[in-house]
C-alpha cells in the first residue's frame, strides 16, 4: 500500500504521497501543498532538503560514499570506460555498442567546426580574461552561429543540438587555453580519439609534431569521468532550471558554465592549488591553516574539503588521490603541493573539528595536482571540469526537456515592509 505523510495545521490534516526511488530514498511530494492548504509552502534555503525532479541518471548515496551512472558505480566506470562511452550513457540510458559509438563520433567529427568568427569574439577579450568568463560567453556566442540548435521539438533537433555541442565545446575550450598562451587558433585531428583530440588541440604548438602521451591521455580521460554528472548540484539545477524555460541547450549549458566557475562549487580545484601554494610559500606550516579553517572569525576554508552531499567520503576524491600518485610518479613530476596536501588531509582526518563536522576531501583536493602535472594552467582547471560536466549537463537537460518539466519558479517568504506611502524625496 502507499504511504502517505501527513501535515497537521491550525487544527487540520492533510495527506501528501510519499514517493519511493529505485535507491529506497523516500520523499513527501507537495505538488498539491498550496493547493490543498490554501497558500501553505515549504521554506528550505540552499535545498538541503528538495528534491527538485525525479531523475534516472546518477545516483548518490553521501552517507555510504556511492556514485553511479545509470546503475554503473563510478570505480567501474573510471577503470574501464572511455570518456565519449560515458557520455553516451549518461545521455542515452545505456552504454552503447560499437556501433553506437561509432556512430557517435562519426557524428560528432562532422560537426567539430566552429565558426571563424567567433575567433573575432576571442580576440576581443584580453589575455588576462578568466577562462571561465570566455568559455561561458563563447559557448552563450554559439547561439547565433547555430539558431538550429535552440528550438528543439522534435528527437532528431534535440540529438542535433547535444551533437553540435560535443563537437564544438572541447575546441572552445582548446581556444579559451590557445588565446591564453597566445597560440594561433587551431582545428582538431579528427585521426584521433575524443580525448586524444581534445590534448591534441590544447597543447600543439606550431612548429611541433604532437605525440599524445599515454599516460596523459589516460589521466584525463579519468578525470573527465569522475566530473560526468553529480545529479542536481549547483550548476546542474542552474541548467535545468535555465532549460526548464525552454532557453536552448547551449544557453542553459553557458548558465550553468557560470554556476560552476564559484569557488563553493567548481571553481574550488583553483582555489585548493592557489591555497596549497599559499601555504607553502608560506613556510608549509599546515597546522597554522588548520587553525585558520576551525576559526569561526577567519573566512579562511579549506578549499577541497567538505560536500554538501558526501558525509563520510567522496568516492571521487579516492580514486583522484591514488591517480594523483600513479600519474606524478609515471611522469616523473615531483611536486611539493601533493606532500602539503597529504599532510593537510591527515592532520584534518585526525581533526575533531572536520570529523564532527563530517568534512572530508572532495573531488577536487586532488584533482588539481593532476591537472598540474599534465601541463594545464591553474585557471583552467575548472574549464577542464566543465568539459568534463558537459555529458552531465546535456543529460540532465535532456530529460527535463522530454519529462515536460514545468518552468522551474521557486517561492519566498516575504519579510520586507508592508504597504506604505511613497515620499516626496525632499521629505526623505
Ligand atoms: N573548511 C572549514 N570549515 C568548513 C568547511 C571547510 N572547507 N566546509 C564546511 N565547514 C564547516 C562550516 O563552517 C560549518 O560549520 P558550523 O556548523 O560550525 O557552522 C559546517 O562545516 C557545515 O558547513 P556548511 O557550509 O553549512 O555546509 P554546506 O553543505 O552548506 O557546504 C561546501 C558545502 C560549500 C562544499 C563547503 O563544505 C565548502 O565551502 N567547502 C570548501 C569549498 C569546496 O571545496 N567546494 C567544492 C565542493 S565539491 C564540488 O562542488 C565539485
Amino acid at each position: 500500500m502507499s504511504k502517505t505523510a501527513t501535515i497537521e495545521l491550525d487544527g487540520k490534516k492533510y495527506d501528501f504521497p510519499v514517493v519511493v526511488g529505485t535507491e529506497n530514498e523516500v520523499a513527501i511530494e507537495i505538488k498539491s501543498l498550496r493547493g490543498d492548504t490554501g497558500g501553505l509552502i515549504t521554506l528550505d534555503p540552499g535545498y538541503k532538503n528538495t528534491g527538485s525532479c525525479k531523475s534516472a541518471i546518477t545516483f548518490l548515496n553521501g552517507e555510504e560514499g556511492i556514485l553511479r551512472y545509470r546503475g554503473y558505480s563510478i570505480e567501474e566506470l573510471a577503470e574501464k570506460a572511455s570518456f565519449l562511452e560515458v557520455a553516451y550513457l549518461l545521455i542515452f540510458g545505456e552504454l552503447p555498442t560499437q556501433d553506437q559509438l561509432d556512430k557517435l563520433y562519426k557524428d560528432i567529427k562532422k560537426e567539430s567546426h566552429v565558426d571563424e568568427e567567433m575567433k573575432k569574439i576571442l580576440d576581443g577579450f584580453p589575455k588576462s580574461a578568466h577562462p571561465m568568463g570566455v568559455l561561458s560567453s563563447l559557448t552563450s556566442a554559439l547561439i547565433a552561429f547555430n539558431p538550429s540548435a535552440v528550438n528543439v521539438d522534435s528527437d532528431e533537433e534535440m540529438y542535433n543540438a547535444i551533437i553540435k555541442l560535443l563537437a564544438k565545446f572541447p575546441v572552445l575550450v582548446a581556444w579559451t587555453l590557445r588565446k591564453k598562451n597566445g597560440q594561433p587558433l587551431d582545428y582538431g585531428d579528427s585521426s584521433l580519439g575524443y580525448v586524444d583530440n581534445i590534448l591534441k588541440m590544447m597543447f600543439k604548438k606550431p612548429h611541433e609534431n604532437y605525440e599524445v602521451d599515454p599516460v596523459v591521455s589516460s589521466a584525463l580521460n579519468k578525470l573527465l569521468i569522475l566530473h560526468a554528472d553529480h545529479e542536481q548540484n549547483c550548476s546542474t539545477s542552474t541548467v535545468r532550471i535555465v532549460g526548464s524555460s525552454h532557453a536552448g541547450l547551449f544557453a542553459s549549458i553557458s548558465a550553468g558554465i557560470s554556476a560552476l566557475w564559484g569557488p563553493l562549487h567548481g571553481g574550488a580545484n583553483q582555489a585548493v592549488i592557489e591555497m596549497l601554494e599559499g601555504i607553502k610559500q608560506d613556510g608549509g606550516d599546515t597546522k597554522k591553516y588548520m587553525g585558520k579553517a576551525k576559526d569561526k572569525e577567519d573566512p579562511f576554508r579549506l578549499m577541497g574539503f567538505g560536500h554538501r552531499v558526501y558525509k563520510n567520503f567522496d568516492p571521487r576524491a579516492k580514486i583522484i588521490k591514488k591517480s594523483a600518485d600513479d600519474v606524478l610518479n609515471q611522469l616523473g613530476v615531483e611536486d611539493p603541493v601533493l606532500d602539503i596536501a597529504k599532510g593537510l588531509e591527515k592532520e584534518a582526518l585526525e581533526d575533531s573539528y572536520f570529523v564532527d563536522r563530517k568534512l572530508y576531501p572532495n573531488v577536487d583536493f586532488y584533482s588539481g595536482i593532476i591537472y598540474r602535472a599534465l601541463g594545464i594552467p591553474t585557471e583552467m582547471f575548472t574549464v577542464m571540469f566543465a568539459l568534463g560536466r558537459l555529458p552531465g549537463w546535456i543529460a540532465q537537460w535532456r530529460e527535463m526537456r522530454l519529462e515536460k518539466e514545468p518552468i522551474g519558479r521557486p517561492r519566498q517568504v516575504y519579510t520586507g515592509e508592508n504597504l506604505r506611502d511613497f515620499k516626496d524625496i525632499s521629505k526623505r
